[in-house]
């Protein structure tokens, strides 16, 4: 057999199309390796979400390319967003790269490696996926509890900032019966979560004509399989969020309370800037919707700070949003222009770099202290947690687990097992985690 290594930028979309990737070469002849050295094929899945995610796949293709100087026989992959957006363009950077592959393009790549193993150079980007069952297909997941299900890909919304639907496409939702397939493969094998991927989870089955087609309904049919696993689905879009959606997050055991809802700027004249379908207190209203609905549940965002023209004070109602509103946790990234997008053409409006980095900086700083606060508020409650990992320390056995609400929670025991659900009474808070011991 031959040795494939995969390296996965970007985000859970992409982690799940690699894991896919790796089943369908697996079925080629192709085996896995953690070690780049020993690789016959390196390909790098690349996310071109900032300038930085897009300079760190060329950096990587010129430290093959090197490679490939003594090992003239090794072949050299890229596929992905910056894949999808670049195409034959990469060659001008990268004139090794033997295999160039889009985000359409996963499912053909039985063809495409029988034209690689020939020697040809191949560069395969469609704008229309090439449609197949991906149950068909293998898929070699890297996580032992969580399984990743894509339920819809693409996206229709062009915010103004963003490349994901130049480099994903119009959305297109998974038929409901090959997830709720998928879904029972993965319960078979033993695995306790199924994580639904969606750039924009809420629009899954707008495509298809049937309004019973909906993630709600997707949740409750998934609700219904026997065993023992929970499910969580990302990401949220606010105005989207139906209140039929907050019903079945409610009547489903299974599912977790967790919603990941990006707001991106707590300014209503940025969010209309950005393309955004909702105001400020839009986003207030669906937030403490939420709230009052579930005790004790988490919600995250993300935020841009430093989006074309907005000004201190329009930076400061983000910071007020994130304290308002609680918010759980939030990533954070400075604006970054993208090619293709409205924004990116803004350039007379640009935040100077320094004041762009200096309002991340303080971004930061008020996500630390809402992430403390939120743990604080469980310490002295008892979460169901699911063991992720095990570390030893100091001749102690650590679990590593997460709660149903998304909190890493780390707890001393010696008696279970990754993959156990466990009962954890909260003790300590810390900014990112929290520590607690299990409750019989
Ligand atoms: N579909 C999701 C997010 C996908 S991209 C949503 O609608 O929220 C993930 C995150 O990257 C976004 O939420 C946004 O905060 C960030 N992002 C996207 N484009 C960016 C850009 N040009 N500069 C900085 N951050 C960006
Ligand atoms: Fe990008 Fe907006 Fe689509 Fe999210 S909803 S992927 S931010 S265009
Ligand atoms: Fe990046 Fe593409 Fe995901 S741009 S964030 S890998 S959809």
């Amino acid at each position: 057999m031959k040795k494939l290594y995969i390296e996965t930028l970007g985000c859970q979309m992409n982690k799940s199309d690699s894991e896919r990737i790796a089943g369908i070469l697996s079925q080629y002849d192709y085996s896995e390796t953690n070690n780049e050295k020993e690789a016959d094929l390196l390909i790098i899945n690349t996310c071109s979400i900032r300038q930085l995610s897009a300079d760190k796949a060329y950096s990587q293709l010129g430290v093959w390319g090197k490679m490939k100087k003594t090992k003239p026989n090794i072949k050299i992959g890229i596929c992905g967003c910056v894949a999808q957006q670049d195409k034959e363009n990469i060659r001008k950077r990268a004139p090794y790269v033997d295999l160039i592959f889009g985000t359409h393009n996963i499912y053909e790549l039985p063809e495409l490696i029988a034209k690689l193993e020939k020697g040809e150079k191949i560069c395969s980007i469609t704008t229309k996926p090439v449609i197949k069952n991906q149950n068909d297909f293998k898929i070699i997941r890297k996580d032992s509890v969580n399984a990743w299900i894509p339920i819809i890909e693409g996206c229709n919304n062009f915010c103004t900032y963003c490349v994901v639907p130049f480099t994903r496409g119009r959305e297109r939702s998974r038929n409901p019966q090959e997830i709720i397939m998928e879904a029972q493969n993965v319960i078979n094998e033993g695995f306790k979560e199924i994580t639904l991927l969606g750039q924009n989870v809420d629009s899954y089955g707008k495509d298809f004509n049937n309004p019973d087609i909906t993630l709600a309904n997707l949740l409750r049919a998934l609700n219904k399989l026997e065993g023992e696993f929970r499910v969580r689905f990302v990401t949220s879009y606010p105005s989207d969020i139906t209140d039929d959606l907050i019903n079945a997050v409610d009547e489903c055991e299974k599912v977790c309370k967790y919603f990941h809802i990006p707001m991106q700027s707590g300014n209503s004249r940025i969010l209309k800037e950005m393309n955004r379908r909702y105001t400020k207190e839009q986003y207030y209203e669906i937030v403490n919707k939420i709230r009052q609905r579930f005790e004790g549940v988490t919600i995250t965002s993300d935020f841009i700070a430093g989006f074309p023209s907005e000004t201190e004070e329009e930076f400061q109602d983000t910071l007020n949003a994130i304290e308002e509103l609680e918010l759980d946790y939030s990533n954070t990234a400075a604006y970054s222009p993208r090619e293709f997008t409205k924004a990116g053409k803004m350039t007379d409006k640009f935040i100077p770099e320094n004041i762009k980095y200096e309002r991340l900086e303080r971004l930061n700083e008020k996500n630390k202290e809402a992430c403390l606060k939120s743990n604080k508020k469980f310490v002295g409650k008892t979460l169901k947690v699911l063991v992720e990992g095990k570390t030893e320390k100091d001749g102690k056995i650590i679990l590593n687990s997460r709660a149903d609400n998304n909190k890493i929670v780390h707890f001393e025991a010696d008696k279970y097992n990754i993959g156990d659900f466990i009962m954890v009474k909260i003790t300590r808070a810390q900014t990112w985690c929290l520590y607690g011991e299990p409750v019989e």
